[in-house]
């Protein structure tokens, strides 16, 4: 494995401390670590420590000829496999949401390419903050990938979620996902994510709460793996920046048929879309008027995607997803067996974690003779895992 160069960003709270940690923990890996600081965050470490772990000066100034020089801003970022924020404050949260671009960091936001970390550390009622939620979610649609931060007692003295991730984490994390073997290489992927819409009139549409985020990360995570990944999507709110082939639909039909343009030479098939089981079988050209106190609508089932791809007969691995709000291993099995599907991964739904919308999930894992938990965590995370569990059946199949 070739020398891994991470570009670690510190700004001001007091999880300064433990990015020193995370600097040594990268340079003990072997990589090769550059140090940015924001103005706060050197109010609370010298950037000499930082240099000390790192073995190089500290960046922090955007207009400094010397530095620009040598490494300046944009060839920092061309230079980088990875930016990691960490720890990121909601003031910097801000400033990247809305594209400032007043400091290094902020310019190395925009100016970035490569993947990018972040590590939120603040107060716990900042953290639940509207504006910080509403920051959050922008920067994921930015494609950022967040490590979240834990509950417990914070510098402040109160208790809840706002502290930093543990360098550990961090570092194991970001690290697994530089690192994942090229298990799936060569071979062509095909995932479907996202709700799909069905329309009633030219202005409405029956949908569901799918936000597409699992099948996203799954997408992220097979192309990491050397997969040629064609993602089918619904439409969602998500960056598909980096993907290799995208192909947007709205109706299930519209997917049914995207699905079946791109299923020759397809090995692993993956539906985690959540595609409307019905569709209104009537769609008027114009808008519906409200005149009658009660308005009937009759629906007609839609295609099964995910069945009539398994019923192809070709030699591809079909992995199916079940999302349940009562009987999760029950329903499962039973889709596994009557879609005829190689695997499925099932889970809750309507819940207070995990399922549609969350960032995180937990999957219970099921194919014909065996059986795995894949536990409650980001769905990023648990993507690289499912898709390691997706290599190892599919050739266990072979
Ligand atoms: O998108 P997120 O907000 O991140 O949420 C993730 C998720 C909850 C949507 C995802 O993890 C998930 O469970 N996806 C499948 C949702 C679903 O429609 O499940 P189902 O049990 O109704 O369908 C079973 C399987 O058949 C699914 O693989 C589905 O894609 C497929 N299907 C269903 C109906 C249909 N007409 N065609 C299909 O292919």
């Amino acid at each position: 494995m070739s020398q891994r160069r991470i570009l670690l960003a510190v700004t001001g709270g007091i999880a300064v401390y433990k990015s020193l940690e995370l600097t040594r923990l990268f340079k003990k890996q072997g990589a090769d670590i550059r140090i940015i600081m924001t103005k706060s965050a050197m109010a609370f470490v010298q950037p000499l420590s930082f240099q000390a772990l790192s073995g190089h000066a500290v960046h922090f100034e955007l207009l400094d000829t010397e530095a620009e020089n040598a490494m300046g801003h944009i060839a920092l970022t061309r230079w980088a496999d990875v930016l990691i924020i960490a720890p990121a404050t909601a003031n910097t949260l801000a400033k990247c949401a809305h594209g400032l671009a007043d400091d290094l960091l902020s310019t190395l936001y925009l100016a970035a390419t490569c993947p990018i970390y972040i590590a939120p550390a603040m107060n716990h009622v900042m953290w639940h903050h509207p504006a910080t939620q509403t920051n959050l979610k922008i920067l994921q649609t930015h494609g950022v990938h967040f490590i979240a931060p834990e509950s417990g007692e914070q510098a402040c003295g109160e208790m809840g979620i706002g502290r930093m991730a543990e360098p550990n984490t961090i570092y194991q994390r970001v690290i697994a996902d530089l690192t994942m073997l090229p298990i799936l290489k060569n071979l062509n992927v095909i995932i479907t994510a996202g709700a799909t819409r069905e329309p009633l009139d030219p202005v409405r549409y029956l949908t569901n709460r799918s936000s597409g985020k699992m099948g996203y990360a799954l997408a992220a995570a097979a192309q990491k793996t050397g997969a040629n990944v064609t993602l089918i999507s619904g439409v969602t709110q998500l960056s598909t920046s980096g993907l290799h082939n995208f192909v947007q639909v709205e109706t299930a039909e519209e997917m049914h048929a995207a699905v079946f343009e791109h299923i020759e030479n397809c090995d692993i098939f993956i539906g985690a879309a959540a595609v409307a089981d019905y569709r209104p079988i009537e769609s008027p050209n114009e808008k519906i008027k409200k005149n009658a106190d009660q308005l009937m609508l009759v629906l007609q089932k839609n295609p099964d995607i995910l069945a009539d791809v398994a019923a192809l007969n070709l030699p591809l691995f079909t992995v199916g997803f079940a999302a349940e709000t009562h009987n999760l291993e029950h329903y499962a099995l039973e889709k596994l067996t009557r879609k005829k599907l190689n695997m499925i991964a099932a889970n809750w739904v309507g819940r207070e974690e995990g399922g549609f919308e969350r960032d995180e999930n937990a999957l219970e894992v099921f194919w014909h003779n065996g059986q795995k938990t894949l536990a409650m965590t980001e769905k990023t995370e648990l993507a690289h895992q499912l898709i390691e569990l997706i290599a190892e059946q599919f050739y266990a199949k072979k």
